[in-house]
C-alpha cells in the first residue's frame, strides 16, 4: 500500500499515526480504520452530534416562528408559506384530472382517477402518466418557452391517452418553487431554486401564466383547480391512506417540508379556526447566516459556485442536486493535499458535476463493497487504490449522514412545534416523503428514521413513502377544490330561476290578483281599491300640497298646475329625514312629526295661513271607504310605530295637525305610491294604466275594471292598489324561497310576511346578499373563511352597494373598495364571488317582478278582451333607477312572459307625491 503524504498541517502525524497502526496489525480492518479516522479528521465539520442537531432543530423553530409571524416574516429566511390547503384527505374525494409536475428531477404529464371512500391501496386512485425531458435551453430560457412546453406536453398527452379535447378538464398544477399564495389557483414565484432559471417570472402568478400558454396552444380547455407544492403534494398522497399523515418532506433535487399548522399562528391568513398547511420552505435555513458556524469550505464552495449564491444554504446541504458536487469537492481537496490518489487529480476531478448524488447512492451500497466506488473513480480518470477507494466511500457516506441528519433536525423542529400546538407528550404522527435522494440512497432512509426517533423518543413518527410521486396528491387537492367550487356554484344556482318556473309564479301571480278582488276571506295580494277612478287628463290647476311618506324620508311638496301645460307645472319640496326611533316609536309620535315637518315646510314657503288642499301619499297597505278614510291594514318596510294599525291614518295626520295647531290642511286624499307613480305618469303618457315600484318595497298599482270589483261607482274603472308583495305569505313561493331567503324573512321584523316583497325589493336584496356571502364563508368559501364583523351585522350591505358593484363600469379594484368600506377584504376572486352572488340575487328580483308584470299586464288584455295590448308602466324606486341591470331584466321578462303586450317602461319624473297632488286636484275638480 503506496501513501504519499506530503502536504498538509497534519501530514506528519498521520504519517506516524498509520505506520504505528501499520506495524501493529497488517490487517486490512486497519487500512480502513486508519482511512476512517483521516476522512473523519478531514470532515470533522460535517460529522454532527446529537447536541448539534438538537441546537440547529431549536434554530430551525425559532426561524419558523420568524416565518410565521406578520412582523417578521419579510425579514425571515423561511418563508413558512401558506397553502390554502385546509385539510389530509378524509376519503370523500372523487373525480378525473389532468395533473402537472413541474420542478423535481422529471416534469411529468399525468391523468389521475379518484374513486371515493378507497384509499390508494384499495386501488382507488389510477394514474396515467409520461415524463417529458425538458431541454436545458428552456430551463434556462424565457417563462412562456417553459410554459409554452408545458402545455404543449399537456397536449401531446391527451392526443397520446385519447382525451376529449372538446371537454372541459380540471388540471392539477405541482409546482416545486416558493410560492406567495393568495388562494389555491395562483402563485406568485418568489425566486427560482434548485437548477431553474427561467427569465420573466419572479413575481408573476405561475398559475396564469400556464393558462396564458394553454390559451395560446390552443385546442385544449382545462380548468386549473390547484397549485401545490410538492411537499404538499406528497402529504396529501400520503394523507390518502394514513390519517395521521400531516407532515410531508422532499428530499430530491431540492430539499423541503410542510405540515399542518393551527390557522391561527398564521399571521399572514386571516381566520382562528382549523388548521392549514404550511409549506416551510426549509431549504433557505441558513441564508440570513443562522447556520454559519456549521458551515465548510466545501458548502461555502458548493454555493458560490450555484446558480443562487447566498440562498438555499440548507437546501445546499443536503439535496441531491448538491451531494455529489459535495463529495466531489471533498475528494479533490483532499487529493490536492496529497490524502488521496497520491496526490494525482484529474481534469475530471476538477470538472464541476462529475460525481452526482446518483454516485454517491451507488458507492454506498456497502455489499458491492468497494465495486461501485472504485468504477467511478476510474471512470474520472483516476486510478484509485483499495484504500482510496474505502476513503471516498466514507466521504460520501459523511456527505449524506450529514444530510439525513439535517433533515432529522429539521422534522424535529416540526414535530416538536406540532406537538406544542397540540398540547401533547406523546405525538402520534406520520410524515409522507418522496424525492430521488430518499428513494435512491440505499442507507438514507434508515438512518434518518433511526435518527428522528432519537432525537425524539417520545413521539410515535410513521415514515410513508410517497409511492408514484405527488401528483396524486395535488389530485386530491384539486377535488376538494372542485368540490367546494361546485357548492358555490349550488349556492348561486339555488337564485337562479328556469323559465317554468318563470311561468309558474306568472300564473300565482294571476291567480292572487283574481282572489284578491273578491271581498270574501282574506288573500295575500290584497287588491286594495284606490278610489281613483281615472287617470288626469290635464284639465288639472291651481296650488295643491303634498306629503308623502313611504321610505325613509317624508317629503313635503308644493304644486301648481297649470291647465293643459303638463311640461310647466311648478314644484318645490323638502325632504325630512325620518329617525329610527320615529319610525319604530309610537304612532302619536309619528304624526306629530309629520306635523312638524309640515309646518315647517310652510313656513319655508311663507304660506302657513293658506288652508291649501292636500294629497298624502302614504306608501303603506290601507283599506280605503273613500279617497280620504284609509285604515292602515299593516306596517311593511322597516316602519312598525305602534297604535296606527287598524286605524284611519288621514284622522291621524289631521288630529295631529289640529294639536300642533299652527296650520291647517284640507287632506282631500290619501293614495299608494303605485297609486301616485301611476297619475303622475299618466299625466304625461295617457297610455300609462300600471305603475310599478322597484325601491325599498315593491309594488304595482293598475286600472281595473269597475265591473271585476265589489263596488257601485258609476265609472268603468278604479285603480287598484294590489300590494303584491304579499304574494307567497301562504306559502306560494315556498319551492323558490332558498334557506338564505328563510332566514332573512324570519329576522325581519314581520317574519313571515310580504315574502314576495322580500324576494324583490331593495329594503332586502342586500340583506340576502349578506346571508349568503355569510354562509358561503362559514363554509369555507370566501374570504378565507374568515367571518369578519361586518359580515355578521345585519344591514351592512346595503343595496346601493349592490347597485354599485354590480357596475358594468367598475373595475374590480374599485369594487374592492366598496367591500373595503364594509369592512369586507377580500382577494379578488372573493370580490368576482361577490359580484356573482349580488348579480344572482338582483336578477332573480328583477325576473320576479317581470313574471308579476306579465301577469298585471295579461290581465288587463283580458279585461279588455284584446289580443295585443299597448300599455305604459309607470315605474319609480331606488331599485330601478340605480341598479345597473334591474330595469333591462325587468323588461326582458315581462316581454318574454306577455308575448301579447307591448309593454312600455316609463320611469316617473317627479315621484308619487306630485301624482296625490294631481289626485287632489281631479277630487277638489270633483267636488
Ligand atoms: C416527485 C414529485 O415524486 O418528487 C415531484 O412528483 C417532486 O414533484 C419530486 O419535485 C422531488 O424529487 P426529485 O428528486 O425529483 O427532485
Ligand atoms: C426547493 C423548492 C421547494 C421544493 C423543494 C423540493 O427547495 O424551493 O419549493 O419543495 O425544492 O422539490
Ligand atoms: C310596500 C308597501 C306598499 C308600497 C310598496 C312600495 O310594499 O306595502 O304599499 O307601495 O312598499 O313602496
Amino acid at each position: 500500500m503506496q501513501t504519499h503524504i506530503q502536504k498538509g498541517p497534519h501530514s506528519q502525524l498521520l504519517h506516524q499515526l498509520r505506520s504505528s497502526l501499520l506495524s501493529l496489525c497488517s490487517d486490512s480492518h486497519l487500512i480502513c480504520i486508519y482511512n476512517f479516522f483521516q476522512v473523519d479528521r478531514f470532515l470533522h465539520k460535517m460529522r454532527l452530534n446529537d447536541e448539534q442537531l438538537n441546537d440547529i432543530s431549536a434554530r430551525f423553530q425559532a426561524e419558523m416562528k420568524k416565518g410565521l409571524s406578520a412582523e417578521s416574516n419579510a425579514a425571515a429566511a423561511v418563508k413558512m408559506l401558506p397553502t390554502h390547503v385546509r385539510s389530509t384527505p378524509d376519503g370523500t374525494e372523487k373525480g378525473q384530472f389532468l395533473a402537472l409536475d413541474l420542478g423535481g428531477s422529471k416534469f411529468k404529464v399525468l391523468q389521475i382517477k379518484v374513486r371515493e371512500d378507497q384509499g390508494i391501496r384499495k386501488g382507488g386512485v389510477e394514474i396515467e402518466e409520461k415524463t417529458y425531458p425538458i431541454p436545458n435551453e428552456v430551463l434556462n430560457g424565457r417563462g412562456t418557452e417553459l410554459f409554452d412546453h408545458v402545455s404543449e406536453s399537456l397536449k401531446d398527452f391527451m392526443h397520446e391517452k385519447n382525451i376529449n379535447p372538446k371537454k372541459k378538464h380540471p388540471l392539477a398544477f405541482t409546482f416545486s418553487f416558493p410560492c406567495e399564495q393568495p388562494t389555491l389557483d395562483q402563485g406568485f414565484l418568489l425566486e427560482w431554486t434548485k437548477d431553474f432559471s427561467v427569465r420573466g417570472l419572479q413575481g408573476k402568478d405561475v398559475v396564469d401564466s400556464l393558462r396564458q400558454a394553454i390559451k395560446r396552444t390552443g385546442g385544449m380547455d382545462m380548468e386549473i383547480l390547484a397549485m401545490v407544492n410538492d411537499t404538499v403534494a406528497t402529504m396529501m398522497t400520503c394523507g390518502f391512506d394514513d390519517k395521521n399523515c400531516e407532515v410531508g418532506v422532499i428530499i430530491g433535487s431540492g430539499t423541503n417540508a410542510c405540515y399542518m399548522e393551527q390557522l391561527n399562528h398564521v399571521d399572514l391568513v386571516e381566520g382562528d379556526e382549523g388548521q392549514m398547511c404550511v409549506s416551510t420552505e426549509w431549504g433557505a435555513l441558513g441564508d440570513d447566516g443562522t447556520l454559519d458556524d456549521y458551515i465548510t469550505e466545501f458548502d461555502r464552495e458548493v454555493d458560490a459556485c450555484s446558480i443562487n449564491p447566498g440562498k438555499q444554504i440548507f437546501e445546499k446541504m443536503v439535496s441531491g442536486m448538491y451531494l455529489g458536487e459535495l463529495v466531489r469537492l471533498v475528494v479533490l481537496k483532499m487529493a490536492k493535499l496529497g490524502l488521496l490518489f497520491d496526490g494525482r487529480v484529474t481534469n475530471a476531478l476538477r470538472t464541476k458535476g462529475t460525481i452526482t448524488t446518483a454516485h454517491v447512492a451507488a458507492m454506498e451500497e456497502y455489499k458491492n463493497c468497494l465495486g461501485h466506488t472504485r468504477e467511478i473513480l476510474e471512470s474520472l480518470n483516476l486510478s484509485p487504490s483499495a484504500d482510496d477507494c474505502i476513503a471516498v466511500q466514507h466521504i460520501s457516506t459523511i456527505v449524506s449522514f450529514r444530510s439525513s441528519n439535517l433533515v432529522a433536525a429539521g422534522l424535529a423542529a416540526i414535530l416538536t412545534r406540532i406537538q406544542k400546538n397540540r398540547n401533547t407528550r406523546e405525538l402520534r404522527i406520520t410524515i409522507g416523503v418522496d424525492g430521488t435522494v430518499y428513494k435512491t440512497h440505499p442507507q438514507y432512509p434508515k438512518r434518518l428514521h433511526k435518527v428522528v426517533r432519537r432525537l425524539l423518543p417520545e413521539c410515535h413518527v410513521r415514515f410513508v413513502l410517497s409511492e408514484s410521486g405527488s401528483s396524486k396528491g395535488a389530485a386530491l387537492v384539486s377535488a376538494v377544490a372542485q368540490r367546494l367550487a361546485s357548492r358555490k356554484r349550488q349556492t348561486l344556482n339555488s337564485f337562479k330561476l328556469s323559465w317554468e318556473q318563470l311561468q309558474l309564479v306568472k300564473a300565482r301571480m294571476r291567480a292572487a290578483l283574481q282572489a284578491g278582488l273578491k271581498t270574501d276571506g282574506p288573500s295575500e295580494v290584497k287588491m286594495l281599491p284606490s278610489f281613483v277612478y281615472r287617470t288626469p287628463d290635464g284639465s288639472e290647476h291651481g296650488k295643491y300640497l303634498a306629503l308623502d311618506l313611504g321610505g325613509t324620508n317624508f317629503r313635503a311638496m308644493l304644486v301648481n298646475f297649470k291647465k293643459g301645460l303638463q311640461q310647466n307645472t311648478k314644484l318645490y319640496h323638502k325632504i325630512y329625514k325620518i329617525p329610527l326611533e320615529i319610525m319604530q316609536g309610537t304612532g302619536e309620535e309619528l304624526f306629530d312629526y309629520l306635523a312638524q315637518c309640515v309646518g315647517d315646510f310652510l313656513d319655508y314657503m311663507g304660506m302657513k295661513n293658506t288652508r291649501l288642499p292636500a294629497g298624502f301619499t302614504f306608501s303603506f297597505p290601507c283599506e280605503q271607504t273613500a279617497l280620504d278614510t284609509a285604515t292602515l291594514l299593516s306596517w311593511t318596510k322597516g316602519f312598525k310605530a305602534t297604535n296606527c294599525e287598524g286605524h284611519d291614518v288621514v284622522d291621524m295626520l289631521r288630529e295631529a295637525i289640529k294639536r300642533r295647531d299652527e296650520f291647517d290642511l284640507d287632506i282631500v286624499a290619501l293614495v299608494n305610491d303605485t297609486v301616485g307613480t301611476l297619475m303622475s305618469c299618466a299625466y304625461e303618457d295617457p297610455q300609462c294604466q300600471v305603475a310599478l315600484i322597484a325601491g325599498t318595497g315593491s309594488n304595482v298599482c293598475y286600472m281595473e275594471e269597475v265591473k271585476n270589483i265589489e263596488n257601485d261607482a258609476d265609472f268603468s274603472k278604479m285603480c287598484i292598489n294590489t300590494e303584491w308583495g304579499g304574494l307567497g305569505d301562504d306559502g306560494t313561493l315556498d319551492d323558490i324561497m332558498t334557506s338564505d331567503d328563510t332566514e332573512v324573512d324570519q329576522n325581519s321584523i314581520n317574519p313571515g310576511k310580504q315574502r314576495f316583497e322580500k324576494l324583490t325589493s331593495g329594503m332586502y336584496l342586500g340583506e340576502i346578499v349578506r346571508r349568503v356571502l355569510l354562509n358561503l364563508t362559514i363554509r369555507g368559501l370566501l374570504f378565507k373563511g374568515y367571518v369578519s364583523e361586518a359580515l355578521k351585522t345585519p344591514g351592512i350591505f346595503e343595496t346601493k352597494y349592490l347597485s354599485q358593484i354590480e357596475s358594468d363600469r367598475l373595475a374590480l379594484l374599485q369594487v374592492r373598495s366598496i367591500l373595503q368600506h364594509m369592512g369586507l377584504e377580500g382577494t379578488c376572486v372573493d370580490i368576482i364571488t361577490v359580484k356573482e352572488v349580488c348579480g344572482a340575487i338582483s336578477r332573480r328580483a328583477a325576473q320576479l317582478c317581470g313574471a308579476g308584470m306579465a301577469a298585471v299586464v295579461d290581465k288587463i288584455r283580458e279585461n279588455r278582451g284584446l289580443d295585443r295590448l299597448n300599455i305604459t308602466v309607470g315605474v319609480d324606486g331606488t331599485l330601478y333607477k340605480l341598479h345597473p341591470h334591474f330595469s333591462r331584466i325587468l323588461q326582458e321578462t315581462t316581454r318574454a312572459l306577455a308575448p301579447q303586450c307591448d309593454v312600455t317602461f316609463l320611469p316617473s319624473e317627479e315621484g308619487s307625491g306630485k301624482g296625490a297632488a294631481l289626485i287632489a286636484a281631479l277630487a277638489k275638480h270633483m267636488q
